[in-house]
């Protein structure tokens, strides 16, 4: 395994991470979660990503039992979790003073631990001033509860705005950000986002690099039984990613991207999970997995290195054709 230093600081993430999003409690029981988690854990991923609301706490749950159950050294693991859908009532969702320090007291108690890595402000929160948040989370640090905190899909104007509240009040910034990357979901994290890893060391855990398993290919001749994309909950998934026009766009480029994965001697995730680690904004790539096969396969991805060549590279962007535009420079 690779380890990637996380933005501008001291902490070290394995390049290919575990996630529990869909799969922990609304897809896979815990012996199969334990499963995927050890074949992860015995490939060298140290960071573990979750949240307060997959599958509605259950997912913290079983990942707290089965770190126990493992008998992991908790120093030796970088965990994660999210906040800000918690529940029901008025003050259960958002990023108030309030829920970040309910919500992370809760998710700590669900996932049997005295303090996460990693705690993310899920989303950005329209209805909160960005000082309350900026505060909860530098309480949330200075309390023991955090080691660094970050946020997910934030636009890069607030992300600077979180950095800029935290450095003029003398509080923690924001030292990462969780964004969907991979091949077809590319603007954000290599053109919004371009300034702010040198600005203020921005580090990034990407998610999504399959696309939900559509850049495996699985997808190609149809919707396998066992797939992320036949459950019931998960049908608005089904409709975008594969019904939208820009679905079915992408559909048509797999198909072309297998191709050229039989010429370059990789398996379709190992040239999707490559290309993302190519990127060197990318921390880590959290991956995903429904059985443990998937886990060992995508492990076994760092040894195949060499084989995403530039000439691959070059060739898959022709293939996607999505390359976001550079700055426009209007002095030349
Ligand atoms: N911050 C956010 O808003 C956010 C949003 C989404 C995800 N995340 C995080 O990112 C993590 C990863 O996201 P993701 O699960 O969407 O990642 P992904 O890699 O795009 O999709 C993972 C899914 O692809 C399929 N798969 C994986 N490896 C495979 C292989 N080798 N061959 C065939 N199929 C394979 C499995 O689904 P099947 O059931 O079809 O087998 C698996 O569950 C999540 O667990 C979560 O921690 C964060």
């Amino acid at each position: 395994m690779e380890y990637r230093f996380l933005g501008r600081s001291g902490l070290k993430v394995s390049a290919l991470s575990f996630g529990s999003w869909v799969t922990f409690g609304d897809q896979v029981d815990e012996q199969i979660a334990y499963n995927c988690m050890a074949e992860a854990y015995d490939a060298g991923v140290n960071f573990f990503d979750n949240a307060e609301v997959y599958s509605e706490g259950k997912s913290e749950i079983m990942m707290g039992n089965i770190i126990k159950k493992a008998g992991w050294k908790r120093s030796d693991l970088v965990l994660s979790t999210k906040i800000f859908w918690g529940g029901e009532g008025p003050n259960d969702s958002g990023l108030s003073y309030k829920h970040i320090i309910e919500g992370t007291d809760a998710a700590l108690k669900r996932m049997q631990t005295d303090y996460v890595d990693l705690i993310f402000c899920h989303r950005p929160d329209i209805h909160t001033p960005v000082e309350e948040t900026v505060w909860a989370m530098n309480q949330v640090i200075q309390s023991g509860k955090a080691f660094y905190w970050g946020t997910s899909e934030w636009p890069a104007w607030q992300i600077r705005e979180a950095y800029s509240v935290a450095r003029r009040e003398n509080l923690r910034p924001p030292l990462m950000e969780q964004p969907q990357y991979n091949m077809f979901h590319r603007e954000r994290v290599e053109r919004e986002y371009a300034a702010l890893y040198d600005d203020i060391g921005l580090g990034t855990t990407i998610w999504s690099p399959l696309a939900s398993g559509l850049l495996t290919g699985k997808y190609n001749d149809g919707i396998p039984d066992d797939s992320r994309l036949s459950l019931e909950k998960y049908d608005w998934l089904r409709k975008s990613l594969l019904e939208s026009d820009e679905g079915k766009k992408n559909l048509e480029k797999t198909g072309k991207l297998a191709e050229l994965c039989n010429e370059a001697g990789l398996s379709m995730p190992e040239l999707a999970l490559l290309w993302c680690l190519k990127n060197p904004n990318v921390s880590t790539v959290i991956t995903g997995a429904s059985k443990p096969e998937q886990v060992r396969q995508n492990m076994k991805t760092l040894e195949k290195k060499e084989l995403l060549t530039g000439d691959v590279v070059e060739k898959v962007e022709e293939i996607l054709n999505n390359r976001p535009s550079e700055p426009q420079d209007f002095r030349s």
